[in-house]
């Protein structure tokens, strides 16, 4: 075979067994370490659909990556494998994704089409018809359906709750069935957005997923890295680091794992056969970065202006910046850009959103006779920034440019 590039890739030992897939966020394990509690719980709930009835609406909550999608998915599995007269059907959905009234209603009502013609079809129906075929069709035979909307805040910020009343209120209009509720969420206060008859319905059980600690994260990267990993790979002090380092942010099982899994990709592409503390503070500096730039890439085109002009007037000035300057800048280079140009209010609202992302700094200064000011600094990597901001359709034409006015010593104008 001829000499192909790929070759010293592919030729090289990789540190992970076959299946890599296994420290992604979307692998399930046999087992969960740490929710025996939670799994308990919630397996008392609903083991009332087993025998036939309608388990209570459960509302869960946890910060991100506390487990709550790796539970549930479980005890669908659990439910399926119990589940021996086929009475309970377990319905999963994400609805970061499937995010609309109509939606839901469909996938819910399709899991019961059994003919393909008669299938809900994807838009153009009204709700109403919607609604009726799917009370009409998960009604022909006795069972339990468990709806699980994960994400269930996403839903309501982007629809508001007139599908979560109707879904709540559906079992009135059925004779066989019963379906109950699973919201999961980790936006602790959603409920307050929530209609009253709405809340109260969904939250029959309310039950909280606490972070992990340090030894619990490093009781789930033991599991998994031992199925990831050939023996010997792994550094004493590997695991332990990236339990601390993710315990350190909000015992968030997803970063651990992250940690991980980037540390280990790091040692495949440097092509080393062994995962030391080194490649872990790398991984975190490398998923930092990626963070940074990705909360820069989804900026809407007025807010990168914003940061471009912080980032060029430090260039130019050095640190430090006020309001002034910002605005300064930023109204250059909108007329650059040709973008119509935001008032100094709106700008230094722009300015504290950057901040509440992390990649500004704007710290309120006083000085004599009660005047405020902020001191405002950009906290991202220049070099990389710039690169992302300059790939932005609008910002294209600012690559190597150079602020013109100079505002700080006249103050504004
Ligand atoms: N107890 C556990 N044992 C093994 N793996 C776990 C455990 N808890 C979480 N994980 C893993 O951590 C990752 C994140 O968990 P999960 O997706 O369930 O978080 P989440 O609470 O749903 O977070 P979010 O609110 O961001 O959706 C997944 O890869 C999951 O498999
Ligand atoms: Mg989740």
């Amino acid at each position: 075979m001829e000499n192909s590039v790929f070759e010293p890739y592919l030729e090289r030992e990789s540190v992970f067994k076959k299946d890599r897939d296994i420290l992604r966020p979307s692998y399930i394990p046999e087992n969960l370490p740490h929710r025996e509690k939670q799994i308990d719980q919630i397996a008392s709930i609903l083991a009332t659909a087993l025998r036939g009835e309608r388990p209570s609406n459960i509302l869960i909550f946890g910060k991100t990556g506390t487990g709550k999608t790796a539970v549930i998915k479980y005890m669908g599995n659990e439910i399926s494998k119990a589940d021996e007269r086929e009475r309970v059907s377990f319905l999963y959905m994400n609805c970061e994704i499937v995010d609309t009234p109509y939606a839901i209603l469909q996938n819910i009502g399709n899991r019961f089409v059994q003919d393909f013609d008669d299938r809900i079809p994807f838009t153009g129906w009204s709700i109403e018809r919607v609604y009726n075929i799917l009370r009409e069709k998960i009604d022909e035979e006795k069972r339990v359906v468990i709806v699980v909307l994960d994400e269930i805040d996403k839903l309501v910020t982007k629809s508001g709750d007139d599908i979560l009343y109707h879904l709540s209120k559906i079992n009135d209009d059925l004779k066989k069935t019963k379906i109950s509720l699973i919201g999961i969420s980790n936006d602790l206060k959603f409920t307050e957005f929530l209609d009253p008859r709405v809340k109260s319905r969904l939250s029959d059980e309310k039950l909280v997923f606490p972070p992990y600690n340090a030894n619990e994260l490093r009781d789930i990267l033991q599991q998994r890295s031992n199925l990831a990993f050939e023996n010997g790979v792994i550094d004493d002090g590997v695991i332990s680091l990236c339990a601390a380092l993710a315990a350190q942010e909000h015992g968030d099982a997803r970063r651990a794992l992250d940690l991980l899994r980037v540390a280990a990709e790091l040692v495949e592409r440097s092509g080393s056969d062994k995962i030391t503390e080194h490649h872990v503070r790398k991984a975190k500096n490398k998923i930092e970065l990626d963070c940074v730039l990705e909360a820069t890439r989804s900026l809407p085109t007025q807010s990168k202006l914003v940061l471009l002009g912080i980032i060029l007037s430090e260039e130019r000035n050095g640190t430090r910046l006020t309001t002034g300057d910002v605005f300064s800048a930023y109204r250059e280079l909108a007329r650059k850009a040709g973008v119509s140009n935001l008032t100094q209010r709106r700008v230094t609202d722009l300015i504290s959103e950057l901040d509440m992302l992390g990649l500004v700094n704007a710290r309120v200064k006083s000085f004599g006779r009660g005047g405020r000011t902020k001191e405002i600094q950009s906290s991202v990597p220049i070099l990389e920034t710039k690169r992302v901001l300059e790939k932005d359709e609008v910002l294209k034409g600012m690559k190597n440019y150079h602020l013109k006015n100079q505002t700080t010593l006249l103050g504004l104008k």
